[in-house]
């Protein structure tokens, strides 16, 4: 038996597998909200049967909400592809986006105004398989914080273990449905994932369309295209 070294951080114990030599808690995605007051946490976790990178990359998808999502319906005609800027770095990629607010499900339709502008959300994904969600509802400084990390157990299937902070309704009677609301959009996500081949979506060669609105998807296939080869390249 091997002993791998393990870090405790951010509700997650984070194993490094690999060589131990290049264990770094400094690598760990950070979550400075988990923990800080003002902010209540929910957890659990899921399966998929889909190789992880589809997965982090259904969490990448700028503009699947008012296709797959059930409160994004009423905008489907107004669904708009804007300009992304996506930051990339050796370990991450991210960007900003502005929806249509969604209409409002379950508790949240009694506690935030319906006629906003916008909600919008910065969608991260740290490599290799780490998603951030962080959800602004544009009302009263609200916000949902999703931080998932996606284990591929094998190729072709995957656990989820994810952890949701919020900043509103931060009683425990506010818990039910903020698991509700992430678990209904994790099964609604689940059927498109499914559905994508079962291969490492970064190996991909001209298999799949991309479209203006997968620019992060594409930025995060090159980074871990680029960390895979920079990674062979040391062994
Ligand atoms: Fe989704």
């Amino acid at each position: 038996m091997t002993p791998l070294p393990i870090q405790e951080t951010n509700g997650f114990i984070w194993i490094f597998p690999g060589n131990t030599q290049l264990a770094d808690p400094a690598l760990i995605p950070p979550f400075p909200e988990f923990g800080q007051e003002g902010w209540r946490p929910v957890h659990g976790e899921y399966t998929w049967n889909a190789n992880f990178s589809r997965v982090v990359e259904s969490g990448l998808d700028t503009s699947h909400a008012p296709f797959v999502h059930k409160p994004f319906f009423p905008n489907r005609d107004d669904a708009v592809v804007h300009p992304l800027d996506v930051k990339v770095t050796d370990h991450h990629v991210s960007t900003y986006v502005q929806l249509k607010p969604p209409k409002r499900l379950g508790l949240l339709k009694y506690i935030i105004k319906k006629d906003r502008d916008y909600s919008s959300s910065v969608l991260t994904g740290y490599l290799p398989c780490i998603n951030r969600i962080a959800i602004d509802f544009n009302w009263r400084g609200y916000q949902y914080i999703y931080f998932a990390s996606n284990i591929p157990v094998s190729d072709n299937l995957t656990l989820t273990k994810w952890i949701g902070v919020r900043n509103f309704l931060t009683q425990a009677w506010g818990d039910n449905n903020s698991m509700k609301n992430t678990v209904e959009t994790y099964q609604e996500d689940k059927v498109v994932v499914e559905s994508q081949p079962s291969t490492p979506s970064w190996v991909t060669q001209g298999e799949d369309l991309l479209l203006a609105s997968d620019q992060l998807i594409l930025a995060y296939r090159k980074a871990l295209a680029k960390a895979t080869m920079s990674e062979a390249a040391k062994s």
